[in-house]
């Protein structure tokens, strides 16, 4: 579970890596793993702090694709889409997880309860189709079983 954003802590967790050489992107990785994304008002801090300029760190925020910028849902499901689970089907893990839990690909539901991403390729593509549910990763996931994955692993109200 990810901490609410406050500057303060910001500025500890940005403090932890200065000594670093190419600290900025071991510091936007723990800036996510503390708060889930990365608030934009700190973007003059990093820049001052890495010797950027804050179209640099813009930069390298926007190349990851795990540097988010919007405060995350309190349930995050990961489907991948690369070619080994596409070809099992994973299409059809996003249509049930979209029906059930009310959203749609790449959105949070209106009352931030869950997301849904797609992401390609998770490393684990002989036993596709893989998804990742708050950070746990489940193979073989089908139709029929997805729905109690997500019952054991999510928190909150599904509809
Ligand atoms: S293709 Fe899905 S884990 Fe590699």
């Amino acid at each position: 579970m990810f901490r609410e954003y406050d500057f303060d802590t910001a500025l500890k967790v940005i403090e932890k890596n200065t000594h670093l050489r190419g600290g900025l992107v071991e510091t936007l990785r723990n800036l996510v793993d503390t708060f889930g994304y990365i608030n934009e008002e700190l973007y003059p801090t990093l820049a001052n702090t890495f010797n950027q300029s804050e179209a640099g760190v813009l930069g390298v925020v926007s190349f990851y694709h795990d540097f988010k910028t919007k405060p995350r849902a309190k349930n995050v499901i990961k489907v991948c889409m690369a070619e080994g689970c596409y070809a099992r089907k994973s299409k059809n893990m996003i249509k049930v997880l979209c029906d059930t839990l009310e959203t749609d690909i790449g959105e949070q539901r209106e009352d931030g309860e869950f997301e849904i991403e797609e992401v390609f390729c998770l490393g684990n593509c002989a036993v596709g189709p893989n998804i990742v549910v708050n950070d746990k990763l489940y193979a073989e996931v089908t139709r029929d079983n997805v729905q109690a994955i997500i019952n054991k692993n999510c928190k909150g109200n599904r509809v």
